[in-house]
C-alpha cells in the first residue's frame, strides 16, 4: 500500500462533501436535504457540494427535482461509477467527505469504502446491511486509522436513532440505578398508507441470503471484548406481543440495529485509543442489553410484517426463490415494497415513533422501568436524509474532536457529539422522557 491521506488528498479539497448515488430515489431526497443548508457564506454548515453518479442526464434531472421549485443551483455533477475505482479515486481527492447512497452495499459498497480509506477521506452512508459493515470493519479498520479516513456506516434511520436513542435511555439510569435491557418498539405511520422502495427491500433480502457468510465472518474474527450486562436477559415473550401501554401490536426482528448496538456496546468495553479521550461522557451509559421489535397500531398490520419476514426467510436462500422475492416484491411483501417507491404524498404523510422501554433497578434494587421516545417524519426517505445531512455537518464542524481515522459506527462517533441534543431536535427528530417510574402513566 502507498502513500499516507496527505501525499493523494489536495491541501483543501474543493467541496466540503459529495454525494455519491444522487440519482437513487433516496439519494434524491439527501440532495433535497443538502441542498436547503448551501450557502458560500461563513456561518453555513455547509459552503460547497457536488452531486456524483454514472450518468449526466440522470444527475441533471435529480438535482432538478431536489431544488423544485426553485431553479438548480449552479452545482458541479461528477460522472462516477463504482466499477471503475480510479473514478471514484478521483472523487475522494475532490472532498473532505463522501456521502455514500449506493446500495445495495454488499454489491456496491466496498470499492467506495477502499478509496476513501486509502486517499484519507472521510466517509458516511445509510446502509442497513450488517454483513457489509462488519466485514469493512474486519478489512479496513486497520489501514483507516493509519490514513485518517473515518467510515461510519448506518447514518440514516438505519442506525442512529436506535444508538442515539437508547443512548439517551441509558443515561437516564442515574445514580445506582441500573438498566438490564431496552426494547426498542418502532411505528411507522402513514395516512395514504406506506409503501416503500425496491433498493431497500433488495438490500434486505440480500442480507437474508447471504446471513451465513455472516456468521463465517464473526467466526473468522478474534473475540471481541463482551460489555458487562446487569440483570438477566429479557423473557422471551410470544412471537406477537401487545404493548397495551404504547398501543401496539409488536413483533421482534433481526434488525441491523441490533447489531450495531452491540457492536458499539463491545467497542465501548474494549475502549481502544480511538475512543479513551471520550471516556467521560461514556461513563454515563450503562450497558443493557437491546431488542428491536417492529409495532403497529393494528393486528393485520403486524400479520403483514410477519408473513413478509417469513417470505423472505422462506424463500431468499435459493437463486430461484430469490429471484420470485425480487421480481414479484410487492406480491411478497403484500404491498409493502414495490419498484416505483412511495409517492411523494406517501412520504410527506409518513411519521415514526420509536419506543425504548428499558428494565432494570433502582437505587434500593426495585424494578424500574425507564421509558423514552424518538418521533420524527417519513424514516424511510425524509429522516433518512435529515439524519446523514446532520451527521455531515457534526463530522465537518467538529472533525477535530472526533477519532483521527479508523472504521467505527454512529454511535461511537456521534454518540459523545451534539447531534441528538441540537443538530437532530432542531431539525424535527425529537428525543422525549415519557416516564422515569413504574407507575407513570405512557402518553401514546
Ligand atoms: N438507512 C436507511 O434507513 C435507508 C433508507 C433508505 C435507503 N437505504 C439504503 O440505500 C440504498 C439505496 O436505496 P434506494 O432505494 O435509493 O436505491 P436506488 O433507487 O436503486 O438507488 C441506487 C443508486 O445507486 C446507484 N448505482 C448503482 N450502481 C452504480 C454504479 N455502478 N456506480 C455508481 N452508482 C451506482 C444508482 O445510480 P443510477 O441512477 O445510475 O442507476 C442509484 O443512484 C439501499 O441499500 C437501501 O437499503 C437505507
Amino acid at each position: 500500500m502507498s502513500g499516507g491521506p496527505q501525499q493523494v488528498l489536495l491541501s483543501t479539497p474543493p467541496y466540503d462533501l459529495i454525494i455519491l448515488g444522487a440519482t437513487g430515489f433516496t439519494g434524491k431526497y439527501i440532495v433535497r436535504e443538502a441542498l436547503k443548508f448551501l450557502n458560500p457564506s461563513s456561518s453555513s454548515p455547509l459552503k460547497s457540494l457536488a452531486l456524483a453518479g454514472r450518468d449526466h442526464a440522470k444527475l441533471t434531472n435529480a438535482l432538478k427535482w431536489a431544488a423544485h421549485p426553485l431553479p438548480s443551483p449552479p452545482i458541479p455533477l461528477l460522472i462516477s461509477d463504482i466499477t471503475k475505482p480510479q473514478s471514484i479515486r478521483h472523487l475522494c481527492t475532490q472532498t473532505k467527505l463522501i456521502l455514500n447512497c449506493v446500495g445495495p452495499f454488499r454489491r456496491y459498497g466496498e470499492p467506495v469504502v477502499a478509496a476513501c480509506v486509502e486517499t484519507g477521506c472521510d466517509y458516511l452512508d445509510i446502509c442497513g446491511e450488517p454483513e457489509f459493515m462488519e466485514r469493512m470493519e474486519a478489512k479496513y479498520d486497520g489501514r483507516a486509522v493509519e490514513t485518517g479516513s473515518l467510515v461510519v456506516s448506518g447514518c440514516g434511520f438505519d442506525s442512529i436513532p436506535a444508538e442515539l436513542g437508547l443512548i439517551f435511555n441509558l443515561r437516564h439510569w442515574v445514580g445506582k440505578s441500573t438498566p438490564s435491557w431496552v426494547e426498542a418498539y418502532v411505528n411507522v405511520e402513514c395516512s395514504e398508507g406506506m409503501t416503500y422502495n425496491f433498493g431497500t427491500y433488495e438490500s434486505a433480502v440480500l442480507g437474508v441470503a447471504n446471513a451465513d457468510a455472516l456468521v463465517q465472518l464473526r467466526r473468522s474474527r478474534p473475540p471481541r471484548r463482551r460489555p458487562k450486562f446487569t440483570g438477566g436477559a429479557p423473557p422471551k415473550g410470544p412471537l406477537i406481543e401487545h404493548k397495551k401501554e404504547i398501543g401496539l401490536w409488536a413483533v421482534r426482528i433481526p434488525s441491523a440495529d441490533s447489531s450495531v448496538v452491540r457492536r458499539t456496546l463491545s467497542t465501548l468495553a474494549q475502549n481502544p485509543q480511538q475512543i479513551k479521550h471520550m471516556n467521560t461522557f461514556w461513563s454515563s451509559v450503562k450497558p443493557a442489553r437491546f431488542i428491536v421489535k417492529i409495532g403497529t397500531k393494528s393486528f393485520l398490520e403486524i400479520l403483514r410484517c410477519v408473513a413478509t419476514g417469513m417470505f423472505i426467510g422462506m424463500f431468499a436462500k435459493n437463486p430461484f426463490g430469490r429471484w420470485l422475492l425480487l421480481t414479484f416484491p410487492s406480491i411478497f411483501t403484500l404491498g409493502l415494497f414495490n419498484k416505483k417507491g412511495p409517492s411523494e404524498d406517501e412520504v410527506n404523510n409518513g411519521s415514526f415513533k420509536m419506543w425504548f422501554v428499558g428494565h432494570g433497578f433502582d437505587d434500593n434494587g426495585n424494578d424500574k422501568e425507564i421509558v423514552t421516545r424518538i418521533m420524527g417524519p417519513e424514516p424511510g426517505y425524509i429522516t433518512t436524509s435529515i439524519i446523514l445531512i446532520q451527521c455531515a455537518f457534526v463530522l465537518l464542524a467538529k472533525r477535530h474532536v472526533m477519532p483521527k481515522g479508523g472504521v467505527l459506527t454512529p454511535g461511537i462517533v456521534f454518540g459523545p457529539s451534539h447531534l441528538q441534543q441540537q443538530r437532530l431536535q432542531e431539525n424535527g427528530i425529537s428525543f422525549d422522557v415519557i416516564s422515569n417510574h413504574n407507575d407513570d402513566k405512557l402518553e401514546k
